[in-house]
């Protein structure tokens, strides 16, 4: 959009799901704001009818903005949309068809940056969960079942000093990396398509050549790549086998990058001896099969569930909107 095309009304806002206070009151204070304020989801012809009445959307992960929602949003008669503009809400933006967007001509920004440190922080939180049990430990407690200390209870196995193999050496890959270096002293391996020899010394991690040599040596592997085409069932049952027996595998990134039903034989068969996951194939449906896995720790995709930084995204959201109806370019921009 240029200046001359700058809304001279307060341009609309369809916000999909409530935000932080001061990122409504903000919103609120620079824009037409529609908010949701029964907090559901809005479905596929609901997300339409708000495209073709909004100027721009915050959306989140939960909307599916796939190419018939998209199309279905044009103006009758053409084929432009209202909604110059997706700030969404979130780093991952694999619920939105970019191609169909930018045919469309709608600018798309997402919120990189102000996650990564909660989200490696989970990362760290799950495998220390899986490696000491503390799911079952804390659900032994609750049930009143827990009998006294006793020497051979609940043993599990050590974090410190063991190795950890990062597949995705991005952001929050190389957060994760640090914090297993400097805080448990591990040693780390990380391999990611682009990943290159200086960018892993520079971070002071091994670099593997493949990302099967980088399961076969890692005690724990945790798994920080985007959802797209190339990453789907990555971590599939063939490259599940090639992990060590008492490994643990970590994921913070997308449900589809790992095949569940592959995970679920190999922690049936103690192929693998943990899983910590904290995004789902079918989320926010869980397979019914994990929840029996006494060995998988489960949470309900709260990466960047921080006050401070899911703040922080919604500013970012918001810094896009301005930016763009100020007429300057939007400073994440993915479409
Ligand atoms: C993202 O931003 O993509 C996360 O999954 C939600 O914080």
């Amino acid at each position: 959009m240029t200046a001359s095309e700058v809304p001279t009304a307060r341009s609309v806002i369809t916000v999909t799901r409530r935000l932080p206070p001061a990122v409504e009151a903000r919103l609120t204070a620079m824009f037409d704001v529609r908010l949701n304020s029964t907090d559901v989801p809005l479905d596929a012809v609901a997300l339409s009818r708000a495209m073709a009445s909004s100027d721009a959307m915050i959306t989140t992960l939960g909307d599916p903005l796939h190419a018939a929602t998209l199309h279905a949003a044009t103006l009758p008669g053409s084929s432009a949309v209202r909604t110059k503009l997706i700030a969404h809400f979130g780093v991952g933006y694999d619920n939105i068809d970019i191609t169909v967007a930018r045919e469309l001509g709608i600018t798309v920004t997402n919120t990189p940056g102000v996650l990564t440190d909660d989200t490696a922080d989970l990362a760290m939180l799950l495998m220390l969960a899986t490696a000491r049990r503390a799911g079952e430990a804390e659900r032994e407690l609750r049930a009143g079942d827990w009998s006294g200390w006793h020497p051979t209870h609940l043993l599990g196995t050590r974090v410190s000093g063991k190795t950890l193999g990062i597949v995705g050496f991005g952001r929050i890959g190389r957060a994760v990396a640090a914090r297993a270096r400097d805080g448990f002293g591990m040693r780390v391996l990380a391999w990611s398509r682009s990943l290159t020899q200086p960018q892993a010394n520079d971070a002071g991690v091994t670099r593997c050549a493949t990302i099967e040599a980088l399961l076969a040596s890692s005690d724990f592997v945790s798994v920080h790549v985007p959802s797209t085409h190339h990453t789907r069932h990555l971590i599939n049952g063939e490259r599940l086998s090639r992990m060590r027996p008492g490994a643990f595998l970590i994921n913070t990134s997308r449900g589809d990058v790992v095949d569940e039903s592959a995970l679920v034989a190999a922690l049936r068969a103690g192929a693998i001896a943990g899983a910590g996951l904290d995004v789902f194939e079918g989320e926010p449906a869980v397979r019914p099969e994990l929840l029996q896995l006494p060995n998988a720790v489960l949470l309900p995709h709260i990466g960047s569930a921080t006050h401070e930084t899911r703040t922080a995204m919604g500013m970012l959201a918001v810094d896009n909107l301005e930016a763009f109806f100020a007429g300057h370019e939007v400073p994440n921009r993915v479409a």
